[in-house]
């Protein structure tokens, strides 16, 4: 245990910074700003022991004095209760979080990569010695959601937790959209923004929003879910093409990350959680389909609420501050009365589907020649799978060769009806295939949400 009892009140509460980038430089910020407002609220005081960075050279703001560049050092000093760990990445921050989670010291994290793929170990870490283990800023910047799912919704079942969690591409995709853009054009505007790092492969290829889906799924449905649980497609191939098909459906694309409670089947299939993230088709009447620009909105769905929505910034350094500090004065109201907070738990253990298993409805545009019995070969293929269709549209082409003949080539495209995820790889994979078919152009998700897609004139 960490043998916090009740502090005496006004006793200082110290605080180990680990990372003064943009995020960090922002929390120093807000610390020293309400300093008064923050011991009001407290009932003591909050004082920074130390700041670790890699280059003090870099931070000519901060006194001398509070910098170091050994971090597990400054967690390891008597005079720090607390750690704020705004690092990133696996290593070091796991081995310094371990370090000061098994000495009793209370950690405020907004590491969601650490999170996502090693959360178990630092909870087990808090659990064993009595510390408080926050990460509000790790999921969705500003915006309150973990708290809400953690303590708010703790009286009820939720059963779908689905958003745009991932600023930089819902940049690029509404970019894409207001403008025609293509991807690569969308994308140099988000780097010449800062929205994109100059890497942005963890954010265009998924990466971050898995992270984030790992994170959420786990404490909406008391699992432990890691990021390798999640499946996970980026925007990169996602064309303006693509903006403009969802468009002609009265519907956008957006890059949703979507966990869900999946109830037991008849065949005695028990009930499990699916955590996926992949650029989806949404009906422009979905609140999602209006969070424009680097915005974040996370819709719950909980039996007894009924669906919450939650929207804000998802990303910058003071809207992630805001987060991190919230968790600080969360920790250091426990400190001061001697308690611990609420724990996130485990107990359901739901396995994971795998995503083969997850239904889902696809739409599918396909190049084909237009003769006699090309449908109805399409359709067999659909059939022969086991994949219903919703909705199929033609919209006739030029005149192109074919095997010296000419013929009409004409633009098909299909949406299904809820089919498992691998039924309708097989089918894509089978159209692929077929002689009448020039190429299988796109192939999206449709995610109705709970809406059905009227555009399509099909119900979900
Ligand atoms: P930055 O890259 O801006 O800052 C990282 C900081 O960590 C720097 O101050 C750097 O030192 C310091 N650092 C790096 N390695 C070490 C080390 N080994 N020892 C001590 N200090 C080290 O990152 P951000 O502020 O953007 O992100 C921090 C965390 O917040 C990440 O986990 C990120 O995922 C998360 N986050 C960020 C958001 C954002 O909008 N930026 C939003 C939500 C979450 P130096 O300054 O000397 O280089
Ligand atoms: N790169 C992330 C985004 C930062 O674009 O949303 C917030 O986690």
């Amino acid at each position: 245990m960490n043998g916090n009892g009740p502090r005496g009140n006004g006793t200082p509460i110290r605080v180990a910074l680990l990372g003064c980038g943009t995020v960090g430089g922002e929390v120093v910020r807000l610390l020293n700003e309400q300093a008064d407002e923050l011991a009001a609220r407290i009932g003591a005081p909050v004082e920074l022991a130390g700041v670790a960075v890699r280059r003090p050279h870099k931070h000519p703001e901060l006194p001398e004095g509070l910098l170091t560049t050994d971090a597990a050092a400054l967690i390891g000093r008597t005079d720090v209760d607390v750690v704020v760990e705004v690092i990133g990445g696996i290593e070091p921050a796991r081995t310094l979080l371990l370090e000061a989670l098994k000495s009793g010291k209370s950690v405020v994290t907004a590491n969601k990569m650490l999170l996502a793929e090693d959360g178990a170990t630092l909870a087990e870490a808090a659990d064993a010695s009595g510390a408080d283990l926050y990460y509000e800023a790790s999921v969705a910047g500003a915006i309150p959601l973990l708290r809400p799912l953690r303590e708010s919704l703790a009286g009820d079942r939720i059963t779908r937790v689905a958003g745009i969690v991932n600023g930089t591409t819902n940049f690029i995709l509404s970019a894409m959209t207001a403008s025609g853009a293509g991807y690569a054009d969308a994308l140099e505007e988000a780097t010449r923004l800062g929205y994109a790092e100059a890497d942005p492969s963890a954010d265009v290829d998924g990466y971050d929003a898995a992270s984030k889906a790992a994170i959420l799924a786990s404490l909406a449905f008391h699992t432990r879910v890691t990021a390798a649980d999640v499946h996970c497609e980026g925007i990169r191939g996602v064309t303006a093409a693509d903006i403009a098909a969802a468009a002609a459906l009265d519907c956008t694309i957006k890059l949703l990350a979507i966990c869900e409670r999946v109830p037991g089947g008849p065949q005695g299939d028990p009930e499990s959680v699916s955590a996926r993230v992949y650029p989806a088709i949404i009906p422009r009447s979905h609140p999602l389909a209006a969070v424009d620009g680097a915005f974040n909105a996370v819709f719950v769905e909980a039996e007894a609420a009924g669906q919450l929505m939650f929207y804000g910034q998802g990303a910058g350094g003071a809207p992630t501050a805001s987060a991190v500090l919230g968790d600080l004065v969360a920790v250091a109201r426990n400190l001061v009365v001697g308690g611990r907070g609420p724990r996130e738990s485990s107990y359901a253990s739901l396995p994971v589907r795998p995503m083969g298993a997850v239904s889902t409805r696809y739409h599918v545009s396909l190049e084909v020649a237009d003769r006699a019995g090309v449908l109805a070969s399409i359709a067999g293929e659909f059939a022969r799978k086991g994949v219903s269709i919703a909705a199929v549209r033609q919209t006739g082409g030029g005149q192109i060769p074919l095997n010296g003949e000419s013929e009409d080539e004409a633009r098909l495209v299909v949406v299904t009806h809820g089919a498992p995820d691998a039924a309708l790889a097989a089918t894509v994979e089978a159209l692929s295939g077929l002689d009448a078919v020039r190429g299988v152009d796109s192939v999206l998700r449709v995610e109705d949400l709970g809406r059905s897609v009227s555009a399509l004139g099909v119900p979900g």
